[in-house]
């Protein structure tokens, strides 16, 4: 019913510049009342860190940055939404235009360098959100100011974990936008001994310690990603999210030349390999969020299959529309019907 009202609603849409239209959908989100969200089967609940998820489809980091339309996500029957990505303080990101469609493709292009409230107006949102009571598990993914200088960029971590930790289920690091120079850099392991020591430093002083994760870029060599994933080991990282946006065109099929991170479809595969080689290089040992490419069913499957315990997504919801996750989630019960498992989590990693 929502896709088929989509399918009318979206040629206007995409009349529009990318990124505008984005702000009027968000602005009209924001006015969904807080309502139970729709009753979920219980074969797609699953536990992690110690907390239940009504269902493992997400809604991706970069859609709602600053908190403004959680109810929509929980009406929406998403399980989880990962809110950010949040700075400290506020600033604008890079200049405009910074979307871009590829229809085609089924593909966008952004570079938006990390446009944010900051963490106190976002923070104020989100208890507003807790005092009335949700459902939905809230994620909260943390970045750095483009201005704080590299000896203060760990420090802007642990002030961003200090104000918003205890109102996270979980919270991302998010260490693989392309858009905010120098921060991949991040990825590599004295860098992450560093961000994860001033977080823990943080998290002595929160009455609740939110489990935290790592996103990754999709654009690592895979000696790499075996070292971020023993250093996630080490420090005993709570998971890891796969993957932000590419910066490859050519090896993936495309041939925009516009500059930024690319999702979507096209990157469905490299995602998948990345989720897989986390899987085999951690023994399965740490829980892993697989974004990247997800549109349907069978794409939250594969990723599942892969060694995703959750999945998010965000371009799949610009393509399908809103009625998304209700999709996904009813040919996830098939799947799992189909396919002979009687939970979700009985499916992770069966396809690694
Ligand atoms: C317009 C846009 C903005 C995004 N902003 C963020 C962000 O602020 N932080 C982040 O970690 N990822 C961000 N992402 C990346 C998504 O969270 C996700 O990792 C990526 O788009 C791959 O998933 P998809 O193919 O389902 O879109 C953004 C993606 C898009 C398309």
């Amino acid at each position: 019913m929502l896709s088929e009202l989509y399918k009318l609603v979206r040629p206007a849409l995409f009349q529009c510049d990318a990124e505008t239209a984005h702000r009027m959908t968000l602005s009209l989100l924001s006015t969904w009342p807080l309502m139970p969200p729709p009753a979920d089967p219980p074969e797609l609940g699953l536990r992690l860190w110690g907390r239940e998820f009504r269902n493992p489809v997400g809604l991706a980091a970069g859609m709602d940055k600053d908190a403004v339309a959680v109810g929509a996500w929980q009406g929406l029957g998403f399980g989880f939404v990962e809110l950010g990505t949040v700075t400290p303080e506020p600033q604008r990101g890079n200049p405009r235009p910074r979307v871009f469609r590829l229809p085609a493709d089924r593909a966008l292009i952004n570079r938006l360098g990390f446009p944010s409230d900051g963490m106190d107006n976002v923070a104020r949102r989100i208890e507003r959100m807790r005092s009335r009571g949700i459902a939905i598990r809230l994620g909260i993914n943390l970045g750095p100011n483009k201005e704080t200088p590299v000896e203060r960029v760990a420090g802007d971590y642990a002030t961003l974990v200090r104000r918003m930790g205890s109102l996270a289920d979980f919270i991302v690091i998010n260490v693989s936008s392309p858009n905010t120079p120098g921060l991949r850099n991040w990825q590599s392991p004295e860098r992450m001994r560093e961000i994860f020591g001033a977080i823990a430093a943080a998290m002595g002083n929160l009455a609740q310690r939110p489990p935290a994760l790592i996103k990754v870029a999709p654009d690592l060599e895979l000696d790499d990603l075996r070292r971020i994933c023993d250093t996630a080991l080490e420090l005993k990282l709570d998971g890891i999210v796969a993957v932000n946006t590419t910066i490859a065109r050519e090896a993936i099929g495309i041939s925009s030349a516009h500059g930024g991170g690319l999702s979507g479809a096209p990157l469905r595969g490299r995602a998948r390999e990345i989720i897989r080689a986390i899987r085999r290089y951690t023994s399965g040992q740490l829980t892993i969020i697989g974004v990247g490419g997800v549109a349907s069913a069978d794409d939250a499957w594969e990723h599942i299959r892969a060694g995703a315990s959750l999945v998010e997504l965000y371009t799949g919801l610009i393509y399908e529309g809103p009625g998304v996750a209700a999709e996904i989630k009813r040919g996830l019960v098939a799947l799992l019907k189909r396919e002979g498992f009687s939970s979700i989590s009985d499916a992770v990693g069966t396809g690694a």
